[in-house]
């Protein structure tokens, strides 16, 4: 572990597939608010705070994964993941985060562990910071609360 903790600053906040659609998509699972309404009040939170917001969306797992290999470079040092749907598929994404080695939190607007059992396991929560999942558009908020006092 390193001795030395880094100052985060520099936040990367990425939304996997479908995402795009909220809003219209099954709100009843997942909320009113669209994308843009969750990242602009991620961004509001942070103005004149010194905090640098990147988002990224894509619903492409390679998109998402070179997104990710990207932080080794960018100066990226705290990331918020929604993995969407890839969140109970993907290794490779979860490959992806661990060779990146950012902390990061990951956050479910629904609460998967009380939906289809398919949906109950995540190959990113044991790599986690932490998980919050089912506090609808709120999660990214709290997560990006701890991000920055962290
Ligand atoms: C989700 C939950 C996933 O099971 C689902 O595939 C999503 C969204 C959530 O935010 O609740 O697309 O990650």
């Amino acid at each position: 572990m390193d001795s030395e903790k880094i100052k985060v600053n520099n936040i990367l906040i990425i939304h996997g597939p479908n995402l795009n659609l909220l809003g219209v998509r099954e709100p009843d699972v997942y909320g009113g608010a669209t994308l843009q309404d969750i990242n602009r009040n991620l961004s509001k939170l942070t103005e004149n705070t010194g905090f640098k917001l990147d988002f990224f969306q894509s619903n492409a797992e390679s998109a998402l994964i070179e997104r990710i290999q990207q932080t080794m470079n960018d100066g990226t040092n705290f990331i918020i993941i929604n993995p969407a749907a890839y969140t109970h598929t993907s290794i490779a994404l979860r490959d992806a985060i661990a060779a990146v080695k950012l902390p990061f939190i990951e956050v479910h607007l629904s609460n998967i562990y009380s939906r289809e059992s398919f949906r109950q396991h995540s190959y990113f929560s044991d790599l986690a910071i932490g998980v919050i999942s089912g506090l609808g558009a709120k999660g990214y908020e709290l997560a990006l609360k701890y991000a920055m006092t962290s």
